[in-house]
């Protein structure tokens, strides 16, 4: 995939960066004010009854917060995290050593939840219920399944696409938590945040600027501040001003809704090869040279969110409004 300054996908080189801004209590958490309350009353009740929390499901789209949600309740808890991913996990017997390895109410944190293959997922349904697994010893003719006990622990999954979560593994988690796009005003204290820790100086306007052009999500907030940062640093005084923040955001060619060149292709190509739509997501990822499922995971989220696009049973059909952003003529059939 192509590195977008607006993509809302991690990327390796922003790892260290962006550990040393990363909330690391509900304090600093700024906005999904509901999943948080939750979270606190579920996290305040556990432990007076010093009891593990229930497992918890975290899903949403990428780069609003789930790791670093995950990070936040183990520490809120009091205990350990350990990380590990579905894809990682490839057999039941890496799983068997991941859980058997656990303290006593620790977190074990499982992103792209979706991905764990079933085998694996079928040693998880006793050990999310029942704190026990079933291992299989000794081979053929004399094999013979023993369960062991675990420790009483939390598992965290995390998924952005909850849709493809097995039901019966859905319903093993007791809090499921949506994460929602945030609000101009969460992104622009969150730049805000960033920026103080980054040791910048802006205009609150700056902020907002950077916090308007973040399609909602965190993870683009700091790197659109980043990159505006060098900006600053190269060919200003190193603070932000707001006609500072303007140019460099012209600059990285995002537009005022926080789109890039890739969008617009996106957009403008739905309405002249295919009059608007409705057309199969195969068939707009064929004309742009993209795989249909990035863009279904990474464009078109957002582009949906704004109302830009709308999915019907036929496909893809852009609205009005893309006509109005990208300066065009809405046809009559509108
Ligand atoms: N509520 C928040 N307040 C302040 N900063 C946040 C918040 N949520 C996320 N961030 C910042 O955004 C970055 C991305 O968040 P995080 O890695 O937790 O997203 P994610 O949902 O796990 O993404 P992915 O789906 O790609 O794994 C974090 O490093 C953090 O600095
Ligand atoms: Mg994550």
């Amino acid at each position: 995939m192509e590195e977008r300054v607006v993509s809302q996908a991690a990327y390796g080189e922003d790892d260290h960066a962006e550990s040393s801004i990363r909330p690391l209590d509900f304090d600093q958490y700024i906005g999904q004010e509901k999943v948080k309350k939750n979270l606190e009353v579920f996290i305040e009740a556990a432990k007076m009854r010093e009891e593990s929390l229930d497992h918890v499901l975290l899903y949403g789209p990428p780069g609003l917060g789930k790791t670093t949600l995950a990070m936040i309740i183990a520490n809120e808890m009091g205990v350990n995290i350990r990380t590990t991913s579905g894809p990682a996990i490839e057999r039941p017997g890496d799983l068997a050593a991941v859980l058997t390895a656990l303290e006593p109410g620790d977190v074990l944190f499982i992103d792209e939840i979706h991905r764990l293959p079933r085998s694996v997922e079928e040693v998880l349904y006793p050990a999310m219920e029942d704190f026990c697994i079933d291992i299989i010893i000794g081979k053929e003719s004399t094999a013979r399944s023993v369960r062991l006990d675990l420790p009483p622990f939390t598992l965290i999954g995390a998924t952005t696409r909850a849709g493809m979560l097995s039901s019966p593994l859905r319903d093993r988690f007791g809090v499921h938590s949506r994460l929602e796009y945030y609000k101009e005003e969460e992104l622009s204290k969150i730049v805000a945040r960033s920026g103080e820790l980054m040791g910048v100086v802006m205009e609150e306007k700056a902020a907002m600027e950077m916090a308007r052009r973040s399609r909602g999500t965190p993870r683009v907030a700091n790197r659109l501040l980043r990159r505006v940062r060098d900006f600053a640093q190269v060919e200003g005084s190193g603070e932000i001003s707001i006609e500072l923040a303007d140019s460099a955001l012209e600059n990285l060619q995002v537009d005022r809704l926080g789109l890039d060149e890739i969008d617009h292709k996106l957009l403008r190509s739905i309405i002249e090869k295919f009059r608007g739509g409705p057309v199969g997501v195969e068939a707009v990822a064929a004309t742009i040279g993209e795989e249909a499922n990035t863009l279904e995971d990474v464009y078109e989220p957002y582009l949906m969110q704004i109302g830009f696009l709308v999915r019907t049973p036929r496909g893809r059909r852009v609205t009005p409004l893309v006509y109005e952003h990208l300066h065009m003529e809405v046809p009559d059939n509108e």
